[in-house]
């Protein structure tokens, strides 16, 4: 048997050392991350309102397998994996978000990245937030258009882009890119804001959903409801989160959803998300709307969760995701793992996920735990920041 250990040795070169060294250098710098079973009260997911496994889904799981849904579409969407569930969700999803039209994807991160990747042309300008998501990024990387970053939630930053771009020449669309709702700090984009710098310059404006939607908006729909179904505006409302399943509704315009048909390479060159899935994400609008005790709900933790921070001197949540920054990836990792042995689970968020020197856990809030959970972990919460600040 050949020894695959001393192969990938840090600095023993072959194969697999430049691997083994990047691996090594992570773990220097409190970078390497681990698979972790699930353990201990749920305080890291994004199942905000415990519908994740709920018997509402189960029971539209098995609906949808009695009535003979299969699991896999067996090509992509443009060839024989088209099927009549992708298209009836897609027209419910148009309908229930208030666009033109809506296309599937199977993945939030894959929808972001395809849609920054196809839509902005060469000659166009990206103006994004500076703490948009690693999948927005990486459509920027593979996008011709020029990208420029603005301070987070500065719309007068958005402008300056916009106008420095005009001074040197470019002569293309502006695309605005942020989240209604950051998924690690928690805190909302001036929507109202942004939409009228897009108008004002005739620019498109993306809206990522992500941790809004299920949560916020009339029955749901998310923060960007009021401006679904404009010509400049496309939203993406991942279906992994609040909806507790996974894969994404991207709503736009219908000429964009016939380009994105034509030109977007993830989405042609794969085979099409699960027909099965989009059944379940079917079931799972109708249930969204109607989830207003689930939203109240989760409304009265995010509140008392801030009554209690607040008490021991912390921030409060602006939502269900409370950032508790506390510099170093050594000291979040520590207080990561102070927590999870109180049985309590509790991630720390390192760079590159968010900035330099602000590693942090972030805490979500969500229908899995009770308040009475909440305001015990918070209590240990604060004694634990106490204990690494000794
Ligand atoms: C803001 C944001 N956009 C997109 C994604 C990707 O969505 P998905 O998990 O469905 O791939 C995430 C997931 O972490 C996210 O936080």
């Amino acid at each position: 048997m050949p020894n695959q250990t001393s192969k990938a040795q840090p600095g023993g070169g072959g194969l697999l050392g430049a691997y083994a060294a990047d691996l090594a250098g992570l773990a220097a710098h409190d970078r390497l991350r681990r698979l972790a079973p699930r353990t201990g009260l749920d305080f890291t997911s994004n199942d905000y309102l415990g519908l994740a496994e709920s018997p509402e889904y189960a029971q539209a799981a098995a609906a949808a397998l009695a009535r003979g849904v299969p699991l896999g579409a067996g090509g992509s969407r443009l060839l024989r994996g088209n099927h009549p569930e992708h298209e009836a969700l897609e027209k419910e999803a148009a309908a229930f978000f208030g666009a033109e039209s809506a296309l599937f994807f199977g993945a939030g991160f894959s929808a972001n990245a395809a849609l920054l990747a196809t839509l902005p042309q060469r000659g166009d300008l990206i103006v994004h937030d500076a703490l948009v998501h690693a999948s927005a990024h990486d459509g920027m990387r593979l996008s011709r258009a020029t990208s420029v970053a603005a301070a987070h939630n500065d719309v007068d930053a958005f402008e300056a882009a916009i106008h420095a771009f005009r001074r040197a020449g470019g002569t293309g669309r502006p695309f605005l890119i942020v989240e209604s709702l950051y998924s690690m700090d928690g805190d909302f984009a001036p929507l109202a804001d942004l939409a009228a710098l897009a108008e004002r310059y005739e620019a498109f404006l993306f809206i990522d959903e992500a941790h809004a939607t299920g949560v916020f908006g009339p029955g749901g729909r998310g923060l960007a409801a009021a401006l679904e179904g404009r010509d400049n505006v496309v939203t993406l409302h991942t279906c992994g989160k609040a909806l507790g399943l996974s894969g994404a509704l991207t709503l736009a315009p219908r000429v964009l959803r016939e380009f994105l048909v034509n030109r977007c390479r993830p989405f042609i060159f794969a085979t099409a998300p699960s027909p099965f899935l989009a059944a379940c994400v079917r079931a799972a609008l109708p249930i969204i709307d109607g989830a207003e005790d689930r939203r109240a709900a989760l409304a009265a933790r995010v509140a008392l969760a801030g009554r209690a921070l607040r008490r021991h001197g912390l921030a409060a949540p602006l939502s269900q995701i409370a950032p508790i920054v506390v510099g170093s990836d050594a000291r979040a990792l520590a207080l990561a793992a102070a927590m999870q042995a109180r049985g309590y689970d509790t991630r720390a968020i390192r760079p590159p996920t968010v900035a330099e020197g602000t590693a942090r856990l972030r805490v979500t809030l969500t229908l899995d735990v009770s308040e009475a959970e909440i305001a015990a972990m918070i209590d240990d919460l604060a004694t634990e920041i106490a204990r690494l600040a000794s």
